[in-house]
């Protein structure tokens, strides 16, 4: 049976949601699952926005094929060419001989990459001002280069001012029969989710996103119809402050999350005993986290909410232990600026973690290392109470 929702007038989620799926990009571990969003507007023109990934892909054709009740198909437009969306590209191209293809001239190269059918005598480029007249719709184009691939498109419906915004304002998690924001308490089931999609698929690319938040800026957006995840046709302000906060990598909350990497569980005591006398001075917003048990993606999410960070690594090898390594690999990669962050280093003949820590972060914009941090020998002592107390003293000034 089908399995759609109505979003506006003329305008249906045809989507679909896996709940099967282990880890996205087969990376990011997804519990709550992931839905692939794709929309059809059913006008005097029939128009679909983006297809679907293929292990979803029957269902999401059934949902074509039933709102279509027999009409042709007359376009696809293509937002972005990421195998979650174009997978089915090539399959509803064949369902629907008369559809015309449109997106980018780099959703057109892309195409031709991934598909062995030629389909470059369908294909339509089209580029930001563009639009596209459907009847009662009308629908505009607006670039939007590297949130997070080049060819990304986003398409402006003026009748109804909805932006179909591609992979931005995506989040993790199927949807449970709810396809709005409004309809789901976003806040406390779907936030942490969104915020580490953020991080960790658009995170690196902040400018391009704050680029095409300013051209949304110029519209009236009464909807946002992301591909991943709830519908936003209320309290739209909240999740564009959110946006706005993720991309220019402003921390969220005043909070301290910290990350230790552990093997005999010295480290690990170290950070147990600051959050300890940070929960005891009133920090409400304190998060500790074991780098070898949680997922990496968990971490950046944490570290894209909170202003401070606390890093404890043992020495291993003369090197960092390899999650601490990890984390600081990810933090360059994705770009982590404007962070407080304080250093806990560990060893019993050479320690050499801080040393090595403070350098991998050296390179990163606006991170303020404290001058205060914990450098044990071992296990950490009862002596080094005033290494402990400065160090929760220049947190605390800070929150
Ligand atoms: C495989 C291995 C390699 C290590 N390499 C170093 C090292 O190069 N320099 C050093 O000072 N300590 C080294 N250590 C010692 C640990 O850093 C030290 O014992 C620390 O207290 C471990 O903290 P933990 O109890 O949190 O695991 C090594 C320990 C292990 C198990
Ligand atoms: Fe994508
Ligand atoms: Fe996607």
């Amino acid at each position: 049976m089908h399995c759609t929702r109505k979003l506006a007038q003329d305008i249906y989620w045809v989507g679909a949601d896996d709940r099967r799926l282990e880890k996205f990009e087969n990376l990011f571990p997804i519990p709550r699952g992931v839905s692939y969003n794709s929309y059809l507007i059913l006008d005097e023109k029939t128009v679909l926005l983006d297809s679907a990934d293929e292990t979803v892909g029957r269902t999401f054709e059934a949902n074509v094929e039933h709102l279509l009740e027999g009409r042709p198909l007359d376009y696809l437009i293509i937002q972005h060419m990421e195998p979650d969306h174009a997978a089915c590209i090539a399959r509803m191209a064949q369902l629907y001989p008369e559809m015309k293809l449109l997106g980018s001239a780099q959703a057109g190269t892309m195409l031709k990459q991934f598909f062995p059918l030629d389909l470059s005598s369908r294909f339509e480029t089209v580029k930001e001002g563009d639009i596209l007249a459907t009847g009662n719709h009308t629908l505009s184009f607006i670039a939007a280069p590297m949130v997070h691939w080049p060819e990304v498109l986003m398409t402006y419906d003026m009748a109804t001012q909805t932006l179909f915004s591609a992979d931005a304002f995506g989040t993790f998690g199927a949807l449970n029969g709810h396809i709005f924001a409004d309809e789901v308490n976003f806040d406390r089931d779907w936030l942490d989710d969104a915020r580490r999609y953020y991080a960790n698929i658009v995170g690196k690319y902040g400018g391009p996103v704050q680029a095409v938040l300013k051209k949304a800026a110029s519209l009236q957006i009464s909807m946002i119809a992301p591909l991943h995840g709830p519908v936003w046709r209320q309290d739209l302000e909240y999740i564009l402050h959110k946006y706005d906060l993720w991309s220019r990598c402003q921390p969220e909350t005043q909070g301290v999350v910290i990350c230790y990497g552990s093997m005999y569980g010295n480290t690990a005591n170290a950070a147990n005993a600051l959050a300890c006398r940070l929960g005891e001075a009133g920090v409400k917003d304190l998060a500790v986290y074991d780098l070898s048990t949680t997922h990496l993606s968990t971490i950046m999410g944490e570290i894209w909410r909170a202003s401070t960070l606390v890093i404890a690594s043992p020495t291993y090898n003369g090197g960092l232990y390899p999650p601490v390594e990890a984390l600081l690999n990810d933090m360059k990669a994705l770009a982590v600026q404007n962070r407080r962050v304080a250093l806990i280093e560990n060893g019993s003949w050479a320690p050499a973690s801080g040393r090595m820590m403070r350098s991998a972060l050296e390179g990163l914009k606006n991170v303020t290392l404290l001058e205060s941090g914990l450098t044990i020998r071992s296990a950490l002592q009862e002596s080094a109470g005033e290494q402990m107390e400065a160090l929760v003293k220049e947190i605390l000034a800070g929150l």
